[in-house]
């Protein structure tokens, strides 16, 4: 990397620091409609970052939350990446459990603490200021750069599509580099070859028309909440497999090989437990922490509401229960035949007495990238080289990125997933954070790989 490069990025760490603390403040979550103005206001920063570089950049509408898409494309006959990442948040409840409020980003030893500070708001940010490194010391770029910054993954991206399939001439490119993944583990990164896939259903279950007295009227009718738990209980067996018919039909085992990778990670399952503040792991069973998290299926509740829940007692038998629930997906199971196969199965589970509405919000498939590509050799040098060590892991991650998959099927695209979070940085709860060093790493990685991608082409 050019000398002036790492003397710009040591001189500026602060500055970026200070601007992607104003990112923070900037409440975009996806999720709810009172930030939609917000959302606007995320867009609009993301997208004055890259006019300022001298990107063409522009804000698109879409029937949901705007897209910021950028180009710097003054690289002939270099190659073309494609850097994608996500300007909305995960909802900061519960607020309470905050140290510090989620939309003030506070910097306590050593991390940056917002909601977004890792996923993906900090993350995201390492790309755009290596650019900006680039431009304001050699003054180019070495490849071609495509940037697709989204204000609806963390609800699905279901806009997302319809803008790529819109564009696929303008959006031709050689490879994407998304950084919405972790490290193996504090100073240990890794690129994630794999992801799981999706699919987010809700279920309304309802007895009587209005919230009745438990003594006049219990016993006589249909309770929904304990429907619902009914309807819950018959996810699983006591083996911990999901017991929706069919669920497992698609399912790619894992090889005798990759099973073998996995253990050669030495995953450390006590540091895991205390993590987490279990006493015991649990799931499948057959498969280990790691197989578990990263290639199988799961089916979870994700969120639970019925009757009264403020404090002290109220005697009634509640009118409504409702469920979300999530499965995470594995090769090659498919999102729309199995947000079917749950409704049909929970509809059959649900007793007459009661009224069963299912609604369907999202799904995507897994993702998994070919590991020998040499675009991952590329990457990872520049990775070691960031990071300063000698290794990076390669691993399959549980969380999901719908977009990674339509890159391949709209775009023919492969996508360098390179994490520089922590599964510990809490995203999705409370006292989400990103570690100051990392994103000053991240962005150095950035900025490396930028030239280690432009010398595979020649
Ligand atoms: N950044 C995460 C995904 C992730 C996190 C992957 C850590 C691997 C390691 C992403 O923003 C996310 O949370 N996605 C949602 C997608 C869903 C709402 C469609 C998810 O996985 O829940
Ligand atoms: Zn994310």
């Amino acid at each position: 990397m050019h000398a002036s490069i790492a003397k710009y990025l040591s001189e500026n760490a602060d500055r970026f620091l200070e601007e992607l603390k104003e990112l923070l403040r900037i409440p975009t979550v996806s999720a709810d409609p009172v930030c939609k103005p917000h959302m606007l206001r995320g867009a609009e920063f993301v997208y004055r970052q890259f006019a300022d570089l001298g990107f063409k950049a522009e804000i698109v509408p879409t029937a949901g939350h705007p897209i910021v898409y950028a180009e710097w494309l003054n690289a002939p006959g270099a190659p073309t990446v494609m850097v994608y990442g996500h300007y909305d948040v995960q909802p900061a409840d519960p607020l309470n459990l905050w140290t510090t409020p989620p939309f003030e980003p506070t910097i306590r030893d050593g991390y940056v603490y917002a909601r977004g500070a890792t996923d993906d708001k900090g993350q995201m940010f390492t790309h755009i200021k290596s650019a900006e490194a680039w431009l304001r010391t050699v003054g180019s770029l070495p490849v071609n750069l495509k940037y697709v910054i989204e204000g609806e993954e963390e609800v699905g991206s279901n806009n997302l599509e319809d803008f790529l399939k819109a564009n696929t001439e303008r959006l031709k490119c050689d490879v994407a580099v998304v950084s919405d993944t972790s490290q193996y583990a504090p100073n240990q990164p890794a690129i994630t070859y794999g992801l799981r896939g999706i699919l987010a259903v809700e279920i309304t279950v309802t007895g009587p028309c209005k919230d009745l007295h438990s003594g006049i009227f219990g016993g006589a009718v249909a309770n929904p909440a304990t429907g619902i738990a009914r309807l819950i209980a018959s996810l699983h067996d006591d083996q911990g497999r999901v017991r929706i018919p069919g669920f497992y039909d698609q399912v790619v085992e894992l090889t005798a090989a990759e099973r073998q990778q996995f253990r050669d990670l030495g995953f450390d399952e006590v540091a895991f437990k205390a993590e987490l503040g279990v006493d015991e792991v649990a799931g499948e069973a057959g498969y280990s922490t790691i197989e578990r998290r990263w290639a199988r299926p799961t089916c979870e509740v994700n969120g639970l509401v019925s009757g009264y829940t403020g404090d002290g007692p109220k005697t009634i038998v509640p009118s409504k229960a409702k469920v979300k629930i999530t499965c995470r997906l594995v090769p090659d199971q498919d999102p729309h035949v199995l947000t079917e196969a749950l409704h049909q199965y929970l509809k059959s589970q649900c007793p007459p007495s009661l009224k069963f509405e299912f609604a369907s919000f999202h799904g995507c498939p897994a993702f998994v990238f070919d590991p020998n590509s040499p675009y991952i050799e590329a990457a990872a040098a520049a990775v070691k080289e960031a990071w300063g060590v000698d290794r990076v892991r390669l691993i399959r991650e549980g969380g999901s990125i719908p977009v990674v998959q339509t890159f391949k099927d709209v775009l023919g695209l492969d996508t360098l997933l390179l994490g520089w979070g922590l599964n510990t940085d809490n995203l999705h709860s409370p006292n989400e954070h990103f570690t100051i060093a990392d994103f000053h790493r991240g962005i150095e990685a950035s900025a490396r790989l930028w030239d280690k991608l432009a010398a595979m082409k020649s």
